[in-house]
């Protein structure tokens, strides 16, 4: 009886001991005792990120200015919508490979340093490697992605098909139900890959940034920040300027080396690109399959109207003005104009 209090009373001390070591650094003294020597502090592994001051505290502020942390949709926590919009959902299905949750995501919390960062994982320096840069398989057809760092985005940033999809080729009819049917809000990794369209007609082909911008979104959208706007962790690409929105050019200038040639260069490119998306939008409200609001108008009607309204939302929805990918949204644009006119 007596061994077995002894062991009770030994085991939490050494656990103690176990957790209060693991906070000193390797080699250094023990924890203080009545008669030891004072050990080191247990913030010196901890001080590794807590002690490093304001490079710290910078990406905190631009993360808290970003859209990440302000957009408040990460109420969106069904077993379907948590993978991209929580962040323990995230979380799960980069382990379970799963297009969804296995259950509803409580307490959620929208993207953020866990998301992304292996934070207190080891608690060491090393947890600031990113969660996961594997090569993406886009929802769409699988296709992998391959940017490096931007895979990580590409997770989430990409197109939830919907249902039905629409099929290429085939003169059936399909019925959409929902206002809300279409590629769905975030589809950059498709457009920056030239991925996932409804490719009708031919001549496809990519801009010279997919294949040659390395690690995709975050050579321009985590480039050197203006203030917490754009740039570094706010990861948007545009700031205020004298009344007006400039594209932070800071992960630009090492390829286009002239800032204002490259201004008139995003101008004509998403004109362009504007340009097209109204035509196309008065010709889909002429066929009374689009509204006012760029939704689409439920019903049942051919597969080829479902696609052009898909890839009118799909080109929309990427908001990069053509700076992702020109040629291949260009000619998506094109083609569909030309299959329903
Ligand atoms: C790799 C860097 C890193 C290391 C090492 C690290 N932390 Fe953190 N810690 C973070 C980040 C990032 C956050 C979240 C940002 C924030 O809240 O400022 C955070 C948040 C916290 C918070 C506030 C949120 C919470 O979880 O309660 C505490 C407390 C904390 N850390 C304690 C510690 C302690 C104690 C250690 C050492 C045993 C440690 N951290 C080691 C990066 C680190
Ligand atoms: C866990 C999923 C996830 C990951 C990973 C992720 N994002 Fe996001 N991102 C979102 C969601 C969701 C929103 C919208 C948040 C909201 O509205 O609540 C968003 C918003 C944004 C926005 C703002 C768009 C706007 O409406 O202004 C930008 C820019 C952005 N993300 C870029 C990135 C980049 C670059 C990366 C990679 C470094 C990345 N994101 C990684 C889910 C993610
Ligand atoms: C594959 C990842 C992914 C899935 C799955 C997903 N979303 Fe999103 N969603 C995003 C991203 C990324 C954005 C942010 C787009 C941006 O701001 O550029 C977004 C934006 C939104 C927005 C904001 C739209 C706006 O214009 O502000 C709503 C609302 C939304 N999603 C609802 C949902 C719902 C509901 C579900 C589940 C049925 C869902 N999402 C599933 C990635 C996803
Ligand atoms: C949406 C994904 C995302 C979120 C959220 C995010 N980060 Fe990052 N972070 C990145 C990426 C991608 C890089 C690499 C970019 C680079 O090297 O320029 C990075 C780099 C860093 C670095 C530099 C790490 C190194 O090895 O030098 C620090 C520090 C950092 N982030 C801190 C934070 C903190 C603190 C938070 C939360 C306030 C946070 N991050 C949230 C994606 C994210
Ligand atoms: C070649 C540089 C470049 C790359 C690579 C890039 N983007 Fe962008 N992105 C831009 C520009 C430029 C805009 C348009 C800014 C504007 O005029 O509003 C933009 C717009 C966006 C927007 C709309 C919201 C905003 O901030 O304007 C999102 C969201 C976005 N990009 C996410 C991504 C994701 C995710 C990836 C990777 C799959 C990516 N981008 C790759 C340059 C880039
Ligand atoms: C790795 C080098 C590289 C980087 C980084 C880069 N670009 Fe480009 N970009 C090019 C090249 C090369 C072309 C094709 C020749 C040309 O038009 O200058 C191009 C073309 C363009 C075009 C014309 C449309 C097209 O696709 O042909 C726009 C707009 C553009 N870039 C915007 C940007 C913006 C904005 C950034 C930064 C946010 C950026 N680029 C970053 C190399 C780059």
């Amino acid at each position: 009886m007596k061994k077995l209090v002894t062991l009770l009373l030994i085991v939490p001390a050494l656990a103690l001991a176990i957790i209060v070591a693991s906070c000193t650094k390797e080699g250094e003294q023990g924890p203080p005792g009545e008669n030891g020597i004072n050990g080191t502090d247990g913030t010196a592994t901890c001080g590794q990120c807590h002690n490093s001051g304001e490079a710290f505290l910078a990406k905190v502020i631009q993360w808290e200015a970003s859209t990440h942390a302000t957009g408040g949709n990460f109420e969106r926590n069904d077993k379907s919508c948590a993978p991209c919009h929580t962040s323990m959902g995230f979380r799960e299905v980069i382990e379970t490979h799963a297009d969804t949750t296995a259950a509803k995501v409580q307490d959620p919390t929208p993207p953020n340093c866990y998301t992304c960062h292996q934070i207190h994982e080891t608690y060491e320096a090393a947890d600031w490697a990113l969660r996961s840069i594997d090569p993406v398989a886009l929802r769409t057809d699988g296709t992998n992605t391959s940017m490096g760092q931007g895979n990580l985005c590409s997770n989430c940033h990409q197109i939830n098909p919907p249902n039905p999809m629409p099929v290429i080729g085939t003169t059936e009819d399909i019925t959409i139900t929902s206002p809300y049917w279409g590629p769905h809000h975030g589809p950059q990794a498709n457009m920056f890959t030239g991925n996932g369209g409804y490719e009708v007609g031919s001549g496809y082909g990519n801009s010279f940034h997919t294949a040659n911008v390395e690690s995709g979104c975050v050579q321009c959208h985590l480039a050197d920040p203006y203030g917490v706007q754009a740039g570094g962790h706010s990861m948007n690409m545009t700031y205020a300027y004298h009344g007006h929105d400039v594209v932070n050019k800071a992960g630009c200038l090492e390829c286009h080396t002239d800032p204002d040639n490259l201004d008139t260069k995003i101008e004509e490119t998403k004109a362009d690109i504007d340009e097209k998306l109204d035509e196309l939008k008065v010709l889909l409200m002429a066929m009374g399959v689009l509204d006012e609001g760029d939704h689409v108008v439920p019903g049942t009607m051919p597969s080829l109207s479902a696609g052009a309204v898909y890839n009118y939302l799909f080109v929309l929805e990427d908001r990069s003005g053509g700076s992702h990918n020109f040629a291949y949204a260009k000619k998506l644009l094109d083609n569909t104009i030309e299959a329903i006119q």
